[in-house]
């Protein structure tokens, strides 16, 4: 069984990886994975993801290896059938047969090539792994980041309760560059999972997600009695919200041309999520799966407010991959 997303995954399965992490937020340290290791592939940077995922397998007696390819580790080819002429010196299939030798667990963070969105949908190099690995495949952000979705949920959870119909506000934010759609994938597939009712909100339709995320948010919200509708309006998106999740991206349309993206998004500097637009909520809570440029993104009064929830699931990312790596393990 693979994490590649949890859209495969049932509503149930999820809960209980929730659960669990809550346990886990209680009672730390355990001895459940003496013996076992993780490794961690890392193609781009991590702060969050790298520390969490570490300290998360120490904390239950287990250890964490990381590799990044291409710098402390050999480059991998993932494409198949090719001849291996360029930088890479070994191939997916390789590595992830000797890893699965070594490892209970192969973790990849592989952002996309931001070149054919065409191409990077079909998130290739993860499911490449998954295909040679012998172990339980963790993804740690592709074109989806369900890590982090595990920790948005136990904080929603955590703060709220019940989640089924409360509003939550998925906003598009400013930010100089054009950035992956993983977490506004992700944060439009569990929410709606959770019968939540989701509204996108973006500057325009370049900014919509990808159709399969847009059909499947759909889909999800039809099947577990929530809502999923997209707005341009920036008053109608936070009045009454109970929950306002703030990310940037790149628009999909522009992709092969970031700086088109450029200079089309710096007409919506005005995005930034500040006091005034968490004043039309509902006393809603704010959060971003950082990392986030101040004062860009979102406000200094905003990210210090007492609503401002980014730690809280920070930390839960610790808690709620404990308990992932459990499930994949049987534990
Ligand atoms: N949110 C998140 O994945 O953080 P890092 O990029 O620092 O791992």
């Amino acid at each position: 069984m693979h994490f590649l997303s949890t859209e495969n995954w049932s509503q149930e399965d999820l809960q209980a990886i929730l659960e669990q992490a809550d346990q886990l937020k209680q009672q730390p340290m355990n001895d459940s994975l003496k013996g076992k290791s993780i490794a961690m592939l890392f193609l781009n940077p991590s702060m969050r993801t790298r520390t969490s995922f570490q300290l998360g397998m120490q904390q239950m007696g287990g250890i964490a290896i990381v590799l990044q390819p291409g710098k402390d580790a050999w480059g991998i080819e993932f494409n198949p059938n090719v001849i291996m002429d360029g930088e890479a010196e070994e191939h997916i299939i390789e590595v992830a047969g000797v890893l699965s030798r070594y490892c209970d667990l192969i973790a990849l963070r592989a952002f996309p090539s931001f070149t054919d969105w065409s191409v990077d949908r079909e998130d290739k190099l993860i499911n490449a792994l998954a295909q040679h690995a012998t172990v339980p495949v963790i993804n740690m952000e592709t074109i989806v980041h369900p890590c982090q979705e595990l920790a948005l949920m136990q904080t929603m959870q955590e703060k709220m309760g019940e989640l089924k119909n409360k509003k939550f506000v998925l906003t598009w934010a400013y930010h100089p560059k054009p950035l992956n759609t993983a977490v506004a994938n992700s944060a439009a597939l569990i929410t709606t999972k959770f019968g939540m009712d989701v509204t996108l909100l973006c500057p325009d339709e370049h900014y919509l997600l990808d159709s399969h995320y847009m059909s499947k948010a759909q889909e999800f919200a039809k099947t577990y009695g929530g809502k999923f509708t997209v707005t341009h309006d920036i008053n109608a998106a936070y009045k009454d919200a109970d929950f306002i999740y703030a990310k940037s991206w790149g628009s999909l349309d522009f992709y092969q041309d970031p700086q088109k993206d450029q200079a089309h998004r710096k007409q919506y500097q005005h995005f930034t999520v500040n006091q005034e637009k968490m004043a039309l909520t509902n006393n809603a809570y704010f959060s971003h799966c950082l990392p986030l440029r101040r004062n860009i993104q979102a406000t200094d009064a905003v990210m210090d407010a007492d609503y401002c929830v980014v730690l809280d699931e920070a930390e839960n990312r610790l808690h709620a991959q404990k308990a992932l790596m459990l499930k994949l393990l049987n534990k």
